[in-house]
């Protein structure tokens, strides 16, 4: 029996418990905090993400064979330092590689250093160095402003205007997230389309390995046709069906591989996954960003399409011996569509009861709550109807099928999941070609 300690709360750790289930060694699954999802899983424990020293003493006392961090928060606040010296295996960064997401700066510096593609950027600590910038700007508009730190995924503003950005940048500066906007990174903007590229990375002084997984892409906006507020994702497919394996040979030799040799030249080790937000742009793969974590919902799909035993592949990334380049895969494609609560992305409407029926898709629980024995809305982000088929038009259909399977008042959902990159596809187009025009 595999005991394993799963820090997170989200559709992404509820996915990845799943996944677990099914390796050749039984598991015995312990989520912090877990949810009333994860709760039919495994035991729950009432430790926050972040809380170090509480999660340490508990892996202290029960030893875990391994430990999965989910969310970047607690890779940020040095869980995975806590429970290395305690000897537990870690499948998570330590907390100086975690910069890579905690700080948009010291991300840019990386990038720059070694040479990977990436947006022009200039980092601004000063206010009225930052207003002469806005008032000089040398690149198109938007001006693209990044608070340095955590910010729940609100600190990337696209300034379509001087006045906008203006604004924007002294909200930062007087600490609209803390000391985490009192650094802000400039960008120029990248044109071109967006993937998600999930790297596992084992690299230490005297050894660096990686495998690549499939490339996705995420649905940022709330409503079709990517209008509206951006979210943390209301659905993803992978693979992407128009690019080629040149193409991914490209991100691989000029995003992938330099990061790689570039942790390790910079004495970072890394015990975990990359997930590289990607722009393709006319000049060819560009880095918009690292996260030091696996992409949500993007995980849903990844679990989908994975061939493997999650718990010993894991185990072998934690134990620093991953020792290959590359995973199984099934074939075809997999689709996760999110299904929202009323009001996201502002707020979240929580305690309305969901019908579920028998939708064939696997249902993902991601914002959830068992109240007197029913489902209810519990967060932004409600669940997931998650589809693997041979191809992205069938995982689409197997999805739209089961809409009115899993449903409540107020549901939010978008129906052009993966649609684009099915029209693009069809239309014979390839990465190069322009995105998104008919
Ligand atoms: P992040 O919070 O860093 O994931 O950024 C949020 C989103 O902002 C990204 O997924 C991109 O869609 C967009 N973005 C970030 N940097 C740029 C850039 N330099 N140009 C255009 N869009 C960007
Ligand atoms: N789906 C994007 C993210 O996890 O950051």
């Amino acid at each position: 029996m595999m005991k394993i300690l799963l820090v997170g709360s989200g559709g992404r750790e509820y996915a990845m418990a799943l996944k677990l289930r099914e390796g050749a060694e039984a598991v015995e699954l312990f989520a912090a905090p877990g949810s009333d999802g994860l709760a039919e899983l495994g035991t729950c424990l009432s430790y926050g993400v972040e809380d170090v020293e509480g999660i340490a003493a508990w892996a202290s006392e029960h030893r875990p064979d391994l430990a999965i961090l989910g969310p970047e928060a607690p890779l940020v606040a040095g869980v995975g330092n806590a429970l290395r010296a305690l000897g537990v295996p870690v499948f998570g960064h330590n907390a100086a590689t975690a910069r890579l997401e905690g700080s948009k700066a010291f991300a840019k510096d990386f990038m720059e250093r070694h040479a990977i593609p990436c947006a022009a950027s200039e980092t601004v600590t000063d206010l009225a160095q930052g207003e002469a910038l806005i008032h000089a700007w040398p690149h198109p508009y938007p001006i693209v402003l990044k608070a340095d730190g955590l910010a729940a995924g609100k600190g990337v503003v696209l300034a379509a205007t001087r006045e906008e950005a203006l604004e924007t940048f002294r909200n930062f500066m007087a600490g609209q997230f803390g000391e985490a906007s009192k650094t802000v990174v400039f960008e120029e903007p990248l044109v071109g389309m967006e993937l998600s590229l999930h790297v596992l990375v084992d690299v230490k002084a005297d050894h660096a390995h990686y495998a690549l997984l499939p490339a996705c892409q995420d649905h940022k906006r709330i409503f079709e046709d990517d209008l509206g507020p951006n979210t943390g994702g209301m659905g993803v497919f992978g693979p992407l069906p128009f690019l080629k394996a040149e193409d991914v040979e490209r991100m691989r030799r000029e995003l992938v591989i330099p990061t790689v040799q570039g942790l390790q030249k910079d004495g970072l080790d890394a015990q975990g996954v990359l997930f590289l937000g990607v722009m393709w742009t006319p000049q060819g793969p560009k880095l918009l960003e690292y996260n030091v974590r696996f992409g949500d919902p993007e995980t849903q799909v990844l679990m989908q399409l994975l061939d493997e035993d999650l718990a010993q592949l894991l185990l072998s990334v934690a134990q620093g011996r991953m020792e290959r380049d590359s995973v199984t895969l099934k074939p075809g494609c997999a689709i996760a569509v999110v299904l929202a609560a009323e009001d996201y992305p502002e707020g979240a409407k929580k305690g309305v009861p969901i019908a579920i029926q028998s939708p064939r898709s696997l249902v993902v629980h991601a914002g959830t709550r068992k109240q007197d024995g029913q489902w209810v809305t519990n967060g932004g982000r409600v669940l997931n109807l998650v589809a693997q088929a041979p191809d992205l038009a069938q995982a689409r259909a197997q999805v739209e099928a089961d809409l009115d399977q899993v449903t409540w008042p107020g549901r939010q959902v978008r129906r052009d999941i993966g649609l684009k990159a099915l029209c693009h596809a069809q239309a014979g187009k390839g990465v190069a070609d322009a995105w998104g025009q008919a």
